[in-house]
């Protein structure tokens, strides 16, 4: 699990459209998150509800942290395109649930192509540049959006009740960044935990 990096649960839920129409009568709302960013149509969830499935697939113990819903329409656009997320946990969980029939794209993993970095830099990769760590910082958010400065390494594609579980200091973004439908029934759905093991 240490060396986990990205993991594919398929048919994760035994009973997932249930859970995708519970889901749907939920109340979403934009929040600002821990990195100080406005999310928008977020619906916040227990933090363990699915920590004994996740366990029981992973074979580890997960404690799960954050955990939420979320919900994007056509024309969405993600607030940093690619990104890491290693303020919060280890890892982070996406259990898609939009209807198969609406699938599109995934979860895109990238690779900086100056610095060849798949992973958010320690210190000692960015002393290795020779900049300073704030410089860095600047440059990889200002090119969070520009996907030329990165090449894509892999892609999770999205399916109807597939988990991906990945550390949540990879590089990655949703893709395509733009999101799909109009409604709730055929938007992108996606619930996200950021998890640790034990
Ligand atoms: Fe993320």
């Amino acid at each position: 699990m240490m060396n986990l990096r990205i993991e594919t649960l398929d048919d994760f839920l035994p009973d997932p459209l249930a859970f995708r129409e519970q889901a749907l009568k939920e109340k979403f709302y934009d929040i600002r998150g821990p990195d100080g960013e406005m999310y928008r149509n977020i619906h916040v969830r227990p933090s363990d509800e699915l920590a004994g499935l996740m366990s029981e697939r992973l074979g580890k113990t997960v404690r799960c942290g954050y955990s939420l819903l979320r919900v994007n329409f056509a024309g969405d656009l993600p607030n940093h395109a690619i990104h890491t997320d290693n303020g919060y946990d280890r890892f982070a969980a996406i259990l898609y649930l939009s209807r198969p029939a609406d699938c599109v794209g995934g979860t895109a993993f990238w690779k900086h192509k100056q610095y060849g970095w798949t992973n958010w830099p320690d210190a000692a990769a960015m002393r290795r540049t020779c900049k300073k760590p704030e410089k860095i910082v600047a440059q990889l958010q200002c090119e969070a959006n520009t996907d030329s400065a990165w090449e894509q390494t892999h892609l999770a594609e999205m399916k109807f009740n597939r988990m991906i579980v990945y550390p949540t200091d990879q590089f990655h973004s949703r893709f395509p960044f733009s999101a799909f439908g109009t409604t709730m029934e055929d938007a992108r759905l996606i619930w996200v935990s950021f998890f640790s093991v034990v």
